[in-house]
């Protein structure tokens, strides 16, 4: 789908990933993007990066965690032609099995619970309107890698399959679903990790890996929305390598 002129959601808005999909999304041309994400201060600076290159950005506090909210919010806003569901949270400490069981639920919710609530009605909009494209941001822990916050790799394990299970929405509705599985991404995610910032596994992970920058995952998610070539349900992983941005993909058909 060329994104010159259309309409986007963005989920996790505020920073890192999202910011740079918001921003990517404008800089090509997007008339209009929906920021999402509980933090206000710095989704208003995604919004005014937005609207430097552009395009229009409204900002909207929603808790994915909430599920109703989620469902009333993307009944009222959800008729766009690109979403991009990419909000994201991990366990931070206790882990499981120490973990409570509202905080079990919270992260199951984020990451899992209300992507597949916002696609749902996301996909019966773009079924009006004749098409559309979505991009979930799942993560390289859903290859089978980096098993440090059980979760964590089992909501996103959660979000890979489903983006896979979306692929004939491609042949019923025109709606492609892609993922996007980033590698190690330097955001603030990763200071929450741990109890008041990065956990020492975190510590182990970045010292023996080289960080993407979040503009060269949302590269990849502008090649998963453009190329109307893919059959639906495709996944793009990408990694950084001696300071080359590595590509890996996977088609639904084939995997
Ligand atoms: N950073 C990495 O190494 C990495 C690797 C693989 C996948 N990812 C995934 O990328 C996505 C984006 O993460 P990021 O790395 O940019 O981190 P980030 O923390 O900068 O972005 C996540 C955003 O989600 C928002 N968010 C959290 N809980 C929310 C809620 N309940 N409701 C609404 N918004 C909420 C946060 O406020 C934040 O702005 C996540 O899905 C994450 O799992 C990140």
């Amino acid at each position: 789908m060329d994104i010159q002129a259309k309409t986007a959601i963005v989920t996790g808005a505020a920073g890192g990933i999202g910011r740079a999909s918001a921003v990517m999304l404008a800089a090509r041309g997007a008339a209009g993007v929906a920021l999402v994400d509980v933090n206000e201060t710095a989704m208003a600076e995604t919004a005014r990066l937005v609207e430097a290159h552009g395009a229009r950005a409204e900002t909207y506090r929603l808790d994915l965690s909430d599920i109703p909210a989620t469902e009333a919010w993307f009944r009222a806003h959800g008729d766009v032609d690109i979403l991009h569901n990419n909000a994201g949270v991990v366990s931070g400490l206790p882990q499981f099995p120490d973990v409570d069981a509202a905080r079990l639920r919270w992260i199951i919710d984020v990451n899992i619970t209300s992507l597949v609530t916002a696609t749902q009605i996301a996909v019966q909009a773009m079924k009006r309107r004749g098409g559309g494209v979505i991009v979930n941001t799942v993560s390289t822990v859903a290859l089978g890698t980096g098993f440090y916050d059980a979760m964590y790799a089992t909501t996103k394990a959660a979000v890979m399959m489903f983006t896979r299970c979306c692929a004939p929405l491609k042949d019923e509705y025109n709606v492609r679903v892609a993922g996007m599985l980033p590698g190690l991404v330097d955001t603030p995610i990763l200071d929450t990790t741990g109890a008041g910032g990065k956990s020492d596994w975190m510590k182990a992970v970045l010292a023996n890996n080289e960080a993407c920058r979040p503009e060269d995952i949302a590269e990849g998610v502008a090649t998963l929305i453009e190329d109307d070539g893919l059959a639906g349900g495709d996944w793009l992983a990408v990694r950084r390598l001696g300071g080359k941005v590595e590509y890996q993909w996977g088609h639904a058909d084939t995997i």
